[in-house]
């Protein structure tokens, strides 16, 4: 048993009436009730966002934007109010500098296409040595074609970036800077409104990646003065295949369109093409209806329940976990920086973290083992990747226990073998 700590008892959430929102915390894996700490992966979605998505199916479902009968008028309604959702949520000051996409990676991808038209050979791109692949490679692949490179600020042994270094990289030559909120390895919360005040001091553009930052807490675009944020819907309890890409209004007109297609045209012929008006120029093709629809429906969640008692909750509930895993003998946590997001980083000496998660995963304990597409930040910290395990509002204190346990259990199990 782990080591008792105490925590305070009034804590604003209802966790056992959350935790009978979402259906698939009650799923038995081998027997024993799910405890599902991979939460940074991808979140379960409450009983509203499946039931809205289901009530789409049956009775709204057409394509957007094109049709003058019923069907497709309620769901035009439908995708356009959670594009009023969504700014609303983050505080955005216009429903135009909302970008449906796949999810931050596709977000990303918009951002980094556009600005590599502009790229020049010599060119800078700022990013972090924490930073997820999605928030490396598509800045390779555009400073690659221009002759442009990326400067990378660098991590300390806490697992936080190195404030100076990162004023240090910053030059006449940087085209933008792209980092992120809250890291999906370690659950940094990087101090983003002054990194982009930095940067905007030398008139840098700044772009964040928030995509482990919405389900945490609250996140206030017009606060952070960030000219483009990217997220995902399944991190936030939505569904997957569904994102966001915030970004001001003039910069998103300063990028070309990212494909072509219908529904992003003003006028087609064969002699040239005139493109639509934001946001829906950055938004060939058919989008997911149906995924977006159910993303209004887990803002709405989301807003029910309050960013601010999630994050008071999460906040409590990691320094809990932080404490009784930090404490076990032979593991050590990764990533060890004040008011982290609710993700808990750890090797176990001696145990592959494959072999450690798949002991867990016969306890029933879901986690993430391996590199989480961070490769330079796992060779940042010399191993080849660790146990990850990534909380959410309807994890309890127990379920901390359970890791706890289930960390004993990997040790004995690997010391006897
Ligand atoms: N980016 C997701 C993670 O960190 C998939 O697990």
């Amino acid at each position: 048993m782990s080591e008792v700590i105490e925590h305070s008892k009034d804590l604003q959430l209802d966790v056992d009436s959350i935790r009978g929102d979402f259906p698939a915390l009650k799923s038995k894996v081998y027997d024993r009730t799910l405890v599902y700490l991979d939460n940074a992966a991808t979140t379960q979605k409450p009983r509203a966002v499946i039931d809205r998505i289901v009530r789409f199916y049956e009775a709204e479902n057409s394509n957007v934007h094109r049709g003058v009968h019923r069907l497709s008028q309620l769901a035009t309604d439908a995708y356009e109010g959670v594009r009023q959702s969504v700014r609303r949520f983050i505080n955005a000051g216009d429903p135009r500098e909302i970008i449906f996409t796949r999810g931050t990676t596709d977000a990303i991808n918009v951002v980094a296409a556009g600005f590599g038209r502009h790229l020049q050979a010599g060119d800078e791109i700022v990013v972090s040595e924490m930073e997820h692949h999605s928030n490396i490679v598509p800045w390779q692949m555009v400073a690659e074609r221009a002759g442009a490179s990326l400067k990378v600020v660098p991590v300390t042994d806490a697992g936080e970036l190195a404030i100076e270094e990162y004023r240090r990289l910053l030059s006449d030559r940087t085209s933008i800077v792209a980092l992120c909120h809250t890291s999906n390895a370690l659950g940094t919360q990087n101090p983003a409104k002054e990194l982009v005040r930095i940067a905007h001091d030398r008139g840098i553009p700044v772009l964040l990646d928030a995509a482990q930052a919405l389900p945490h807490g609250p996140v206030d675009v017009a606060d952070l003065g960030c000219d483009f944020l990217c997220f995902s819907g399944h991190k936030m309890f939505g569904p997957t295949g569904t994102g966001v890409l915030y970004g001001k209004l003039d910069q998103l007109e300063s990028l070309p369109p990212y494909q072509g297609g219908g529904d992003m045209i003003d006028e087609v012929s064969f002699s040239g093409t005139t493109y639509d008006e934001l946001p829906h120029r950055l938004e060939a093709g058919t989008p997911n209806v149906a995924g977006i629809v159910g993303l209004g429906a887990a803002i709405e969640y989301l807003e029910g329940i309050g960013p601010e008692a999630i994050r008071e909750y999460e906040s409590e509930l990691t320094r809990y976990a932080m404490k009784c895993v930090g404490s076990i003998d032979g593991v050590t946590i990764v990533g060890t920086a004040p008011d982290k997001a609710p993700v808990i980083s750890f090797v176990v000496d001696g145990v592959h973290a494959y072999d450690g998660g798949s002991v867990l995963d016969r306890l029933g304990i879901a986690v993430r083992t391996g590199h989480h597409c961070t490769q330079p930040l796992m060779k940042r910290f010399g191993i080849p990747g660790t146990i990850r395990a990534s909380f959410a509002f309807y994890n309890t204190f127990s379920e901390v226990d359970a890791l706890v346990e289930g960390i004993a259990k990997v040790r004995q199990v690997f010391r006897n073998g």
